[in-house]
């Protein structure tokens, strides 16, 4: 998938409510601490918070004997920033979008993934519904969102 594939994916999936706020919300999702005043951090934490939620949520409902070990575990790998969080904002070329200052790497995996994670914080507040911006998570994780795109 297309980065600008991707953003009209999740504009949509942001304006159902509100078409105003889903543009802010998205350019800040998209902007780098580097950039601007305006930036993705505190979205990119809820982002973050959303996808170990979500992880958990499956994990035990999976199998509600799961150690927490294990659970730890999955959701160390699930929020990794070099083998998971950057390499899933790559295959959405979000470092050709993402707002960086001209002295920072856009392609570097703290920034990538920060965007990557603000993006589903963008979804939770939009929506106001945590388990929807999940939703998307997986969707995106699972390489499902790509493929439809691609038919
Ligand atoms: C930017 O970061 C990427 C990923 O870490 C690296 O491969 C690339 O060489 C870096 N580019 C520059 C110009 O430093």
């Amino acid at each position: 998938m297309r980065s600008h594939e991707f953003i009209s994916f999740v504009f949509l999936a942001l304006s159902i409510f509100s078409p105003l706020q889903s543009i802010g919300l998205l350019r800040r999702a998209m902007t780098h601490p580097s950039f601007s005043e305006e930036s993705n951090k505190a979205l990119s934490i809820l982002g973050a918070n959303v996808i170990e939620t979500s992880v958990s949520l499956q994990s035990l409902t999976k199998n509600l004997d799961i150690s927490s070990k294990d659970l730890n575990r999955l959701i160390s790998e699930m929020s990794n920033v070099e083998s998971s969080c950057a390499v899933d904002g790559m295959r959405l070329a979000l470092q050709k979008v993402v707002r960086v200052s001209p002295k920072t790497n856009s392609s570097s995996p703290s920034v990538v993934c920060g965007a990557f994670r603000a993006i589903f914080g963008a979804i939770a507040v939009d929506t106001q519904m945590a388990d929807e911006a999940g939703n998307v998570f997986w969707r995106v994780h699972s390489g499902q969102i790509g493929r439809a795109l691609a038919l």
